[in-house]
């Protein structure tokens, strides 16, 4: 969950010359491994490398651990890969590869190993292994970040395009960039609004056609394995390998690592240990409903956030929330001249000629942008100030957010978000189920009808979901529950009041389902995930979760933050504070802004 763009802003160098070296690599990755496998072996004298570096085909072996030498790994943690069976149902399938990373514990007696998950799908979590992390969940465990199956440098990838640039030409000036544009969200019963829809998901389909079919050509069978069970198999795998058979599976996961948690929990109940899951998507939903029904769920609580951000600008005033007039201004005012805007550019894109790439912004790409700034507040003002010029005609700052030209990494790795979802969701049982351009259009209508006018066409461009019913493969498994496993130590679930995109009613659900299992805890505030918001008394809360303390079942959190800080005024955020929450504190900011990196990514 949360605003990302499917990694289509990954660029590479490669470009066209990529597919037909694309063998070639495979042949220089295994004499490339055999010469590090030696090395490393000479040089770690490690018990682990013997079986897998000495055996005849020189392939690593399943089970074994490869560590790279400590200049390639992030300050204070080893990193390295770990071969795990492809597919855990057919051992003839071959072996995948997870990338890893460990931030080892310095406290002692060490606890275990907690498994981290930044969410997506598609975040790399090896990035998660660092010092700010260990400050939220206790310096006596291990952390293990790993780039789940299909990601960043977990093998194999996800590559349907040939290169990450050949992904950004294919999704420029499309709908899966520009978004849904809604004429009017004033009056919905105008014909003409979902006639509109209409032609636009007609593009949106044969896009993810496109996708799917390049796909197969380029990846096969080898999409087979990037479902959520198939990383909970690896999850569970690569636990027995540090904590042995006896240890339990300990694990931290937001937004769509909630989905994962949840998984975890219920397909494997007898070996969760310590589970947090933070800003929670319904897995019920997830693994029951085709995609385009998500939103409708997710966007529960968006026009309350909404309502509280326009609000939060009219009591900041103009010098700190441009947006608003005057201070005290009536936030139904602030919110007619944003509609206006977006109705404006309904009919009228705004050319964009000096932006990163000259380009238009469309209302629906407006739209979708203010969205993924509810998600996070700690943009807020940058937003007014985005929203202010463009409204006034600069439109470079708000397009900027949309084509940024992302860091280059290699490997590139695109569509692994639906190498994800279209395994866990359920494929259409019959003819009548796959969903036409006019179910996704009356979809849009209904989640505007119910649940949200503003922006309940606006989700496409930071959740690429839907095209499913062409996807070339299923999975080795897909779990759909029941979703009500019996836990020895109860899983913590965090929510927010106001999250725009994972709702508290998910939260909510998985406590229902599981009442004596969870406990939830709630944080009083606006944001996607409690870390959207650095705060003490949540953070308190899920460290002493994972030393071993329960906070009673609903226990609630204030926040305090300044949303449109006020550029005369210094910061206060640590006016007060200890020396020990101060430090807390501070990673909690720190660990906030590197999830939104690592989603935005
Ligand atoms: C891939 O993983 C490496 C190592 O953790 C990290 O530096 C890089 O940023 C990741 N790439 C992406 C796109 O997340
Ligand atoms: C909404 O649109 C419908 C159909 O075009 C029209 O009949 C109706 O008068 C409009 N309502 C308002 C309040 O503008
Ligand atoms: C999915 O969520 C929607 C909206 O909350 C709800 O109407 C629907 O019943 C849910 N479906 C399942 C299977 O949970
Ligand atoms: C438009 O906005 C950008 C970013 O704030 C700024 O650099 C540029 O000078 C502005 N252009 C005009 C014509 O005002
Ligand atoms: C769990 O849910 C399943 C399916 O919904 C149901 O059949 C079963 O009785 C439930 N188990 C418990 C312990 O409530
Ligand atoms: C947990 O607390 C929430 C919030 O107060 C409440 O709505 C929910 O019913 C409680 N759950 C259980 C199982 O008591």
């Amino acid at each position: 969950m949360g605003a990302s763009n499917e990694g289509g802003h990954r660029a590479d160098t490669l470009g066209n010359v990529e597919t037909s070296m694309r063998r070639l690599n495979r042949f220089r990755r295994l004499f490339a491994g055999v010469a590090i496998c030696s090395l490393l072996f000479a040089v770690y004298h490690t018990n682990l490398l013997p079986s897998s570096c000495l055996s005849g085909r020189h392939r690593r072996t399943v089970g074994s651990i490869r560590w790279s030498p400590p200049s390639e790994c992030a300050p204070g943690t080893k990193c390295g890969s770990v071969i795990v069976p492809k597919d855990y149902f057919d051992p003839d399938a071959g072996t995948a590869t997870i990338a890893i990373a460990l931030y080892k514990a310095i406290k002692f007696p060490k606890k275990g190993t907690v498994f981290l998950n930044p969410g997506g799908p598609g975040g790399s979590g090896t990035r998660l292994a660092t010092k700010e992390f260990a400050d939220l969940i206790g310096e006596d465990w291990d952390l293990l970040g790993f780039d789940p199956r299909g990601i960043n440098k977990t093998e194999p990838q996800v590559q349907c395009f040939d290169s990450a640039l050949d992904f950004d030409f294919h999704v420029a000036n499309t709908v899966l960039q520009q978004g849904f544009t809604v004429m009017s969200s004033r009056n919905l019963s105008d014909p003409a609004i979902e006639a509109h829809l209409v032609e636009q998901s007609r593009q949106f389909l044969v896009l993810k056609k496109t996708q799917a079919e390049l796909c197969a050509n380029n990846m096969g069978d080898e999409l087979r394995y990037m479902g959520t069970a198939t990383v909970v198999r690896d999850m569970d795998f690569m636990s027995k390998l540090f904590d042995g058979e006896d240890g339990k599976i300990h694990y931290w996961g937001g937004s769509y690592g909630s989905i994962l948690g949840a998984y975890l929990v219920n397909m494997l109940p007898d070996r969760a240990g310590f589970v947090v899951i933070d800003g929670i998507a319904d897995p019920v939903n997830w693994s029951t409903e085709p995609s385009h029904k998500w939103p409708i769920n997710w966007l529960a609580s968006t026009e309350k956030t909404y309502r509280f951000y326009l609000e939060t600008c009219s009591r900041a005033g103009p010098e700190a929330c441009p947006l608003t007039k005057y201070s005290g201004e009536p936030y139904e005012e602030i919110e007619e001249r944003l509609e206006l805007f977006f109705d404006d550019l309904a009919i009228t894109p705004l050319p964009v000629p000096f932006a990163f790439r000259p380009g238009f912004l469309t209302s629906g790409a407006a739209r979708s942008l203010l969205l993924m700034y509810l998600e996070r507040p700690p943009q807020w003002a940058d937003s007014a100030l985005a929203f202010s010029q463009a409204m006034a005609g600069n439109g470079t700052l708000l397009f900027n957010k949309l084509a940024t030209p992302r860091p280059r990494s290699t490997p590139h790795y695109d569509l692994a978000r639906s190498g994800v979802t279209c395994l866990d969701s359920p494929p259409p049982r019959t003819p009548a189920e796959v969903p036409t351009p006019e179910d996704l259009a009356a979809e849009f209508m209904r989640t505007m009808d119910k649940v949200s006018p503003h922006f309940g066409a606006s989700v496409v461009v930071g959740e690429q979901d839907g095209g499913c019913q062409y996807w070339p493969v299923r999975g080795p498994e897909r779990f759909a529950g029941p979703w009500n496993a019996t836990l020895e130590w109860p899983m913590l679930i965090v929510s927010n009041t106001m999250d725009p995109i994972t709702p508290i009613e998910s939260g909510m659900r998985i406590n229902s389902l599981m009442p004596a299992s969870t406990r939830i805890i709630i944080q009083d505030g606006p944001g996607h995930c409690s870390t959207a918001i650095p705060t003490l008394c949540t953070r308190k809360l899920v460290r002493e979760y994972y030393d071993g303390r329960l906070p009673e079942n609903g226990t609630m959190c204030e926040t305090s933050y300044t949303f449109f800080p006020d550029p005369s005024k210094p910061d206060a955020t640590f006016v007060g504070l200890n020396a020990g929450d101060a430090k807390l504190l501070n990673s909690a900011r720190i660990v906030g802004e590197l999830l939104q990196d690592i989603r935005r990514t």
